[in-house]
C-alpha cells in the first residue's frame, strides 16, 4: 500500500517521498524574465524542507504569454545560466525540481507585456477583460515550437523535467475548452481536434528532450465555467496523453473566472473540505490508469494524504499554499509531528506578490492583506 514516505521513481527520476510542491508563481522574477537571488533562496528553502518534488512557478515560453513582469521566462538561451541557479540550489540540497512551462494565451496581460495576447479564438476569458487575437495556423505551430525550445533550455539548465501547464484556463486549457476554442481547423471543433494542441506540444517537447526525461502535465479536469471543459473533455485528453507517453498528470480545476470553484479555494477547515478535486482525480485515474497521478487542492492533513494514497486514487499529493507558510512541512511530518498544515487557505499570499514584493504568508504577520 502507498504511504507518504515511500521512495518512488517517475521515468527514472527518484523521489524521496510522495509530497509535491505544486507550481506556485513566486512574483520574484526580474522584469526581463530572468532569475533573481531571492528566487534562488525560495527554492533552496523548499528543498531543505524535504518535499519530494518541487514544481516551479509557471515559466513563460514566450514574452507574450506572461501575466506579470515578475513571471519567469524561458524564451532565450541567455536565461539558461540564471535558470540553472535554481536547479543547482535544489540539487545541492538533495531535492528534485521540475519547471512548469506555460503560455497564458488569452489570460496574458497586455499591460504587463506590451504585447497583444493570443489565443485559439478572439474570445475573452471569464475574469480577464482583454480580448486576445486569434492565432493563425502558422502562429499555432510557432507556439508549439516555443514550448519545445523552452523545454530544451530547461533541460540544458539542469532541471529534472518539465510540467506543461494545461490547467487554470491558460493556453493549453483554452484549446481544450469548447467555449474558448471556436476554431474550425484541425485544432478546433471536435474533442479530438480540441485535444490536438496539447498532444502536439507534448510530441514536440518529447522530440527535443528525449524519452528518458520526465514530461508531465497539470490538467484541469473541470473548468467549473458554463460551457467550458468538463470531465467529458479532460478524461479523453488524459487517455490520449497516457497513450502518447506523458510521465505524470497533476489533477486540478477551475480558472480565474470560476469564483468559489477556482484552483485555490478558501474555507478548508475540516478533513471533508480537503483534497477538493478528489472526484475529478478519480475520473482521470479511470481514464489513464497507468499514469502516475498527482492530486492538488486543499491537501492539509497527513491523515488525508495517507487516505488518498491508500485508496489508490493518487500516487502523489501536491500542495502550494501550505508550503508558502511552512516550507519545512514535509520534514516536520517526517520527524513525527503530524499536525495539520498551519495554512488557513486565505490566499493572502497573492497580495504581496501582486505588489511586487514576492509571495509570502501574511498570517504570520497578522491579518491577510490580499
Ligand atoms: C500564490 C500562488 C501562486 C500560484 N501559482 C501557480 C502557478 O504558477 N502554476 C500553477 O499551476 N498553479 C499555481 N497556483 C495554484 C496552486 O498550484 C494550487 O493548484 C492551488 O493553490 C491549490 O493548492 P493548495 O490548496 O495546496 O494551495 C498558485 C497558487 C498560489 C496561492
Amino acid at each position: 500500500m502507498r504511504t507518504v514516505f515511500d521512495r518512488t521513481t517517475i521515468n527514472g527520476l527518484e523521489l524521496a517521498n510522495r509530497l509535491v510542491r505544486s507550481a506556485t508563481w513566486e512574483g520574484l522574477g526580474a522584469p526581463d524574465g530572468s532569475v533573481t537571488d531571492r528566487l534562488v533562496e525560495v527554492y533552496r528553502e523548499l528543498a531543505e524542507g524535504g518535499v519530494g518534488l518541487i514544481i516551479t512557478g509557471y515559466t513563460a515560453v514566450r514574452a507574450d504569454g506572461r501575466q506579470s513582469a515578475t513571471q519567469l521566462l524561458a524564451d532565450d538561451d541567455r536565461l539558461i545560466p540564471g535558470l540553472a541557479r535554481i536547479a543547482d540550489a535544489v540539487h545541492q540540497r538533495g531535492g528534485r525540481v521540475v519547471a512548469q512551462i506555460v503560455h497564458c494565451g488569452g489570460q496574458a496581460s497586455r499591460a504587463a507585456t506590451g504585447l497583444d495576447p493570443v489565443a485559439p479564438s478572439a474570445v475573452a476569458s471569464p475574469g480577464y477583460p482583454e480580448v486576445p487575437l486569434a492565432l493563425t495556423p502558422d502562429g499555432v505551430n510557432t507556439l508549439i515550437a516555443a514550448f519545445a525550445n523552452a523545454a530544451r533550455r530547461l533541460k540544458d539548465a539542469g532541471y529534472d523535467g518539465v510540467q506543461l501547464h494545461g490547467a487554470h484556463g491558460y493556453l493549453l486549457a483554452q484549446f481544450l475548452s469548447p467555449s474558448r476554442n471556436l476554431r474550425r481547423d484541425r485544432w478546433g471543433g471536435s474533442l479530438v481536434n480540441r485535444s490536438r494542441f496539447t498532444l502536439e506540444v507534448l510530441a514536440a517537447v518529447r522530440a527535443v528532450v528525449g524519452a528518458g526525461w520526465p514530461v508531465m502535465i497539470k490538467l484541469n479536469a473541470n473548468d467549473f465555467l458554463e460551457g467550458s471543459t468538463t470531465e467529458a473533455d479532460s478524461t479523453h485528453l488524459a487517455a490520449a496523453l497516457a497513450a502518447a507517453g506523458i510521465d505524470a498528470i497533476e489533477v486540478s480545476g477551475g480558472t480565474g473566472g470560476s469564483g468559489k470553484l477556482g484552483a485555490a479555494r478558501a474555507g478548508i477547515e475540516s478533513e471533508a473540505d480537503e483534497a477538493y478535486f478528489l472526484p475529478q482525480a478519480e475520473a482521470i485515474r479511470a481514464a489513464a490508469p497507468g499514469v502516475p497521478l498527482m492530486l492538488v487542492g486543499g491537501v492539509r492533513s497527513f491523515e488525508v494524504a495517507e487516505r488518498v494514497l491508500g485508496a489508490g486514487v493518487a500516487d502523489y499529493l501536491s500542495m502550494s499554499r501550505p508550503l508558502i507558510r511552512e516550507p519545512d512541512l514535509p520534514r516536520r511530518w517526517a520527524a513525527g509531528d503530524r499536525r495539520r498544515a498551519a495554512c488557513v487557505s486565505c490566499s493572502g499570499c497573492f497580495g504581496p506578490a501582486r505588489k511586487g514584493e514576492g509571495i509570502r504568508c501574511v498570517q504570520e504577520r497578522g491579518q491577510p492583506d490580499g
